[in-house]
């Protein structure tokens, strides 16, 4: 299926990539910009974005079931996700404000 109409890149093709950095380092955080990057994208409109979030979380998921992470290892992928958000959210407030003082 094809999630990406402005790079014309599919589901499976996602997938792949996902799986490939997982096992380099199972308890990354993923997000759709380092997906793209690893495949030599970007996102240009980045409505595909919601998708690719999807995607990560069902295939991170289905990773760890096949490979039987330990419970006790597992973290809460929306938790992390989220603390990113406010992370980039708060550095962009920052970097708002910093152009304000300047003009
Ligand atoms: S649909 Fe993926 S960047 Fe536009």
């Amino acid at each position: 299926m094809l999630v990406c109409s402005c790079n014309y890149i599919t589901d499976k093709e996602i997938r792949s990539v996902i799986t490939e950095l997982l096992d380099e380092d199972c308890w990354q955080l993923i997000v759709p910009a380092k997906v793209y990057h690893a495949m030599g994208k970007r996102g240009r409109c980045c409505g595909c974005f919601p998708n690719v979030v999807d995607l990560i979380i069902q295939t991170t998921e289905d990773y760890h079931v096949q490979r039987r992470s330990d419970d006790a290892n597992v973290v809460d992928f929306i938790e992390r996700l989220k603390r990113f958000h406010e992370e980039q959210q708060a550095h962009l407030a920052e970097r708002r404000q910093k152009m304000g003082r300047i003009a």
